[in-house]
């Protein structure tokens, strides 16, 4: 457990100056707007249900590496309420709400598997996937893009790379979407209690998974995982369960968002798709740009360990603090014409934002990119002649974002 970190009392900064509070309503009506609306005044906004929001890029970008922000450890399932359970543990034990030497120690075995020379390797693998994928539905000329493809890319993809079971899919898909709706403000203790139950099912089911390879090791990535965790004796059982457990949490939702959000947005930008269609060259820009656009994550979320200034507000020590990358993003500081969708933007930063930073920067960066992008190039190599009919609407402002009904058409 990590020392308490307050999220009630902040109606104004230790600057004595008043800082805003948005509501859940106006950032889920149009949450770009509100961002937008305070960016230029206010470096810093206040969450009616839960701490500071960092909104301008240059001080997302530069609060990020700065140590005196820390891992959240516990204090978010505290915020909901939770002081057990399965989702408490969730954060208790695993990778990214952790700290220094500890959270060294959960990362560590994985480094080697999520590294982009090894999800190199597996491109070939992930790209058919895609055009099998396809080829299924293809002859209807109608699809349910959401659920028929953008949800089972990533959910295939961590089934292979962990050797789960394909007939699992179904079953733990729908724990894992039940358990990312807990990255999210404006809960009720009936989503809590749903969710928690859905944790409990899915914490069974890694608890099995792995019981059954350390029965009958494979040869595969958790038999061995497994085998050097049980010889190190560095990590304890809940710490070995939790990681895969959020690994696979990590690894599903966030990239099913981006999925149906890149298709949709070039869909409803045609000649960019158009582009996209005729020059292979251009998908990775065209992935790039979407996920600033409308990102999947919305935030990192840190814990200040003392006082911070940020540009005239003073954050008190021990806050929970959302460095928005969704606003930073759209910072008219940073980019050109920022709200405008355009695949050739020259000025993208090194490093995606959207990954988040330093030691906690997305593990799965590589492996989100490669199933990105070969699904972006094998549709457009198929169905070039694509048509949105029912749009996507996204929503959400603070972790994993949703997305709702994609349907798409054309003629065969
Ligand atoms: C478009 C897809 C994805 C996005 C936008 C995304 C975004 C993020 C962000 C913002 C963080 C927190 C970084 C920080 O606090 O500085 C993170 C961490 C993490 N992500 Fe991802 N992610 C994606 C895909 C994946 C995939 C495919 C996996 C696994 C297969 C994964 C597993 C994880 C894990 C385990 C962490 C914790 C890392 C740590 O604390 O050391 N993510 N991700």
């Amino acid at each position: 457990m990590t020392e308490k970190i307050s999220t009630k009392e902040f109606s104004a900064g230790s600057s004595g100056d008043q800082i805003p509070t948005l509501t859940l309503k106006e950032l889920e009506a149009d949450p770009h707007a509100v961002f937008r609306g305070y960016r230029k005044q206010h470096p810093v906004v206040l969450h009616e249900s839960g701490g500071y929001f960092v909104l301008r890029f240059s001080d997302v970008d530069r609060l990020s590496k700065d140590p005196r922000f820390g891992p959240t450890g516990t204090s978010f399932p505290e915020m909901q309420g939770l002081d057990n359970g399965a989702m408490f543990d969730m954060f208790d034990h695993g990778m990214l709400t952790a700290d220094g030497d500890i959270h060294r120690r959960r990362r560590a075995p994985f480094s080697r598997l999520f590294a982009a020379r090894a999800i190199t390797e597996m491109r070939p693998s992930i790209r058919r996937t895609a055009e099998n994928l396809i080829e299924g539905w293809y002859g209807d000329g109608k699809v349910d893009f959401f659920d028929e493809f953008a949800a089972q890319m990533p959910a295939r993809v961590i089934a292979d790379l962990f050797g789960l079971p394909r007939e699992d899919i179904p079953a733990f898909t729908l724990l894992v979407y039940e358990v990312t709706k807990f990255f999210s403000f404006g809960l009720t203790p009936d989503d809590i209690s749903g969710i928690e139950k859905a944790g409990q099912q899915l914490r069974e089911y890694v608890d099995e998974i792995l019981d059954e390879r350390r029965r009958r090791p494979r040869g595969d990535f958790l038999s061995t995982f497994l085998a050097a965790a049980a010889e190190s004796g560095e990590m304890s059982p809940e710490e070995i369960l939790y990681q895969i457990f959020q690994l696979i949490v990590g690894g599903t939702d966030t990239t099913r968002v981006a999925i149906a959000m890149q298709v949709a947005l070039l869909l409803q930008h045609r000649d960019q798709w158009a582009e996209v269609c005729r020059d292979p060259a251009s998908v990775s820009g065209a992935v790039t740009e979407a996920m600033r656009f409308e990102p999947s994550v919305a935030g990192v979320a840190r814990a200040t360990r003392e006082d911070v200034d940020v540009g005239g507000t003073v954050i008190p020590a021990g806050q929970f603090v959302t460095l928005s990358t969704m606003s930073a993003m759209r910072d008219e500081m940073a980019y050109d014409r920022p709200d405008i969708f355009d695949i050739h933007r020259s000025n993208q930063p090194r490093l995606h934002p959207i990954f988040g930073y330093g030691a906690h920067r997305c593990i799965g960066e590589a492996i989100a990119r490669a199933e990105l992008e070969e699904s972006l190039s094998a549709i457009a190599a198929r169905i070039p002649q694509l048509t949105l009919d029912v749009p996507p609407k996204i929503s959400g402002h603070f972790g994993i974002r949703r997305v709702d009904a994609m349907r798409l058409s054309w003629k065969p």
